[in-house]
């Protein structure tokens, strides 16, 4: 089992990566075992593919074992679906020593995450991620939440996860735009922090079909670590993981969540903030072509034609988010990324044309 450390003194956790490690959980949680009760918290689908056998191997190994369900999509991140969680605990008898399971893809592990952080003032949990995008990014760094009208993710709390359990064999089932959707987010590791990483990215992504993803996901949870580890609380370094984030977020908002998945709206953001970087002389134009050509070998969805100017109020409206700076992630070289508050309405406006 290859074991990354997150350093962050009394909080600091360990992300284990291993194929077919879902069935050794219940063995080395056995320790953390004190006749509490574990809920495992997943969607009825993931409850099919996975979480009954892991709760049968819980029960097998002596543990207190039940589990809540959320329906897929978006919709599971609500106030509503928050509070049912917290009811449904509170009918099943949990008390501070009850412990989470979150067995899922981000949308999972954001709104456990968030319920393990309020559920009697913070209990413990784990993020077992069963998604690409979860597997490298969301099930690490303790950011969990909810959305509400007014936009997403504006309800949550930083809280970090006791453990992260990553077992790639869980990809075989997962459709293939979302393996896609976290290959974005591969790259944006490579293109912010690793240029080996990034090119061996580039060069794996020509053979799709024997993709090692075990490696890919363990550097990439490495870089993610590491960066988390230095600034917790995204006040300086964290931000550059917001790479391709801020049109990203854009996109997705102008299409639709769901429509356009988080990776494959980062993937088209990346090219516009990859571009804007060359245009402020931060990034060679021989680079942006290596980002841009490696992106677009990702099969990603065709854009739908749309007016530029309805993409500025999303990402104004980010801005007001973050106390009117827009730390916009701009890339130094492959492998090197810093932010900076000086880009304009026009650059972003014409970034759009690369993607269009
Ligand atoms: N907390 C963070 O740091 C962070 C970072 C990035 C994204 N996010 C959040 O993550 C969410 C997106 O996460 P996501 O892309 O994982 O989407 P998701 O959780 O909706 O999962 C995508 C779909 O795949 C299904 N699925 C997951 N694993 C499967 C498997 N192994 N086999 C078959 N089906 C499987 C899910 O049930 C779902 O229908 C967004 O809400 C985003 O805001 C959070
Ligand atoms: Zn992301």
């Amino acid at each position: 089992m290859k074991t990354i450390q997150v350093n962050l003194g009394s909080r600091s956790y360990q992300i284990h990566v291993e194929s077919g490690l879902m069935d050794r959980i219940s063995s080395i949680l056995s320790e953390e075992n004190h006749g509490q009760k574990w809920i495992i918290i997943s969607q009825h689908r993931l409850m099919e593919l996975f979480g009954f056998n892991l709760m049968e191997n819980l029960k097998h190994n002596g543990f207190n074992s039940d589990y809540i369900t959320l329906p897929t999509g978006e919709a599971a991140k609500s106030l509503n679906e928050f509070s049912r969680i917290i009811s449904q605990m509170i009918e099943m008898n949990c008390d501070r020593s009850t412990t989470i399971l979150a067995l899922g893809g981000g949308v999972v592990g954001d709104v456990a995450g968030f319920a393990a952080a309020s559920f009697m003032r913070g209990i413990d949990y784990y993020q077992i991620p069963t998604s690409l995008l979860a597997m490298v990014d969301s099930s690490i760094g303790g950011k969990t939440g909810i959305n509400i009208a007014e936009g997403k993710n504006l309800v949550g709390a930083i809280y970090q996860p006791k453990s992260v359990f990553v077992d790639p064999t869980l990809l075989e089932s997962l459709p293939r735009e979302e393996v896609i959707s976290g290959l974005g987010e591969i790259i944006k590791y490579g293109a912010i922090q690793d240029n080996a990483f990034f090119s061996e990215i580039s060069h794996a992504l020509d053979n799709l079909e024997s993709f090692s993803f075990e490696k890919a996901i363990y550097r990439s949870c490495e870089i993610k670590a590491d960066i988390v580890s230095k600034d917790e609380y995204e006040e300086g370094l964290r931000r550059i993981l917001n790479f391709g984030h801020t049109i990203g977020h854009a996109l997705e908002a102008h299409f639709g969540y769901g429509k356009l998945r988080h990776g494959e709206a980062v993937s088209y953001g990346m090219i516009c903030a990859g571009w804007i970087s060359n245009q402020l002389g931060n990034l060679l134009k021989n680079d942006y072509q290596d980002l841009k050509v490696t992106i677009e070998k990702l099969p990603l969805p065709l854009l739908n034609k749309f007016d530029q100017n309805q993409i500025l109020p999303f990402i104004k409206n980010d801005k007001k988010n973050m106390s009117g700076k827009l730390h916009f992630v701009i890339l130094d070289g492959l492998g090197s990324a810093s932010t900076t508050n000086d880009v304009s309405d026009d650059l972003i406006l014409n970034s759009l044309k690369e993607i269009q």
